[in-house]
């Protein structure tokens, strides 16, 4: 028997007491052989009451990302329904990308620590303890050619996760940056397998910078982390829980009703109306920030006054967006 059917009969008693008894009836399994699994949970930090007459009871629970406690309590409707958990792995989109293809949608693995984390453009992702590190699996019935939209609709869950949890206004900054004083909290992954007219599946890849100090880590760029904003460590059962309800939502409507996403993103946006410079593969040049497009391509308008699409590259934030460049961004947008 593994610890996890004795914690989940624990969380699903929230707080008041269960018998020995039953938990081992419901599980088919002998008191002792409860007993011996409340110890091992102890051992890693749950502080569990134990009384002869009423048997054990959850009293606090450790800042964990295993699924028994983020299953407990998690509304959703497919996205989280089967999470696998791995204290330590190499990447988590890795693992993602080898069981999608047999995988339910929606499916998450998440890992306390990484050690190869993958950013984009062939970054390192420094993952310590503290984060959350998450992948996604979804097969979305779109064409290859909207699959930004996946991206946008998780970066648009993030920034509203952030908000409605704990008051943080993040950014989004282009393609996928969610910052905040302009600072990164979060990255995006995403990754996928697609014929040419059909998608077999995207992995979205979340690093959130949640309980830890970001100036431990060795990265370029400024970032900060959710408890350096807020002063405190927060919950990551309750941050992915609430992450997971967004990302399910989010992701219904821009399949659903994409133009009210595409408004959420652009308002969201600390990209749109500023001077920045695109670093591609191909090239690199500077322009004013319009508008995104229905492909989730951002449009620069260059100084030459030339429209470019981009769709992949690094995006540089020159400076803050001026008046007349806002105008003209909405003029080139309607
Ligand atoms: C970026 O901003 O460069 C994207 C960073 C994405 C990091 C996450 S952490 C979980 C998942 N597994 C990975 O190896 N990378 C993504």
């Amino acid at each position: 028997m593994s610890r996890d059917g004795v914690l989940s009969s624990l969380l699903q008693g929230r707080g008041s007491w269960a018998s020995g008894e039953e938990i081992a009836a419901n599980l088919g399994v002998t008191r002792a052989a409860v007993w011996k699994q409340i110890r091992l949970l102890r051992a890693s930090g749950y502080e569990i009451e134990a009384s002869p007459g009423k048997g054990y009871r959850l009293v606090v629970q450790p800042d964990s990302l295993r699924p028994e406690a983020i299953y407990c309590g998690l509304g959703t409707e497919f996205v989280g329904k089967v999470i696998h958990y791995r204290p330590v792995v190499g990447s988590t989109n890795d693992v993602a990308r080898k069981m999608a293809r047999g995988a339910e949608e929606g499916t998450v693995i998440l890992a306390e620590v990484q050690t190869e984390g993958r950013g984009r453009m062939g970054r390192r992702w420094q993952s310590p303890p503290g984060g959350v590190w998450m992948s996604v699996i979804l097969k979305p019935d779109i064409p290859p050619a909207l699959a930004s939209r996946i991206n946008i609709a998780v970066g648009l869950a993030v920034a509203r996760t952030l908000s409605h949890l704990y008051g943080l206004e993040a950014g989004i900054k282009w393609p996928n940056d969610l910052t905040v004083r302009d600072k990164k909290i979060c990255g995006i992954l995403t990754e996928m397998r697609a014929e040419i007219d059909r998608l077999d599946y995207v992995v979205v890849g979340i690093g959130i910078n949640a309980n830890m100090d970001p100036d431990r880590l060795d990265v370029e760029g400024e970032i900060t982390s959710i408890s350096r904003e807020l002063g405190g460590e927060i919950s990551r059962t309750e941050l992915v829980q609430k992450l997971l309800w967004d990302i399910e939502k989010a992701y219904i409507e821009v399949n659903s009703s994409f133009p009210k996403a595409h408004a959420e993103w652009s308002a969201r946006s600390s990209t749109l109306g500023r001077r920045v410079r695109i670093v591609s593969q191909r090239n690199e040049f500077e322009g004013t920030a319009v508008e995104l497009d229905r492909y989730g391509a951002l449009r620069i308008r260059r100084d030459d006054g030339e429209i470019v699409r981009v769709l992949a590259g690094d995006c540089v934030h020159l400076r803050p967006a001026e008046k007349e460049e806002e105008e003209g961004a909405s003029a080139t947008s309607g």
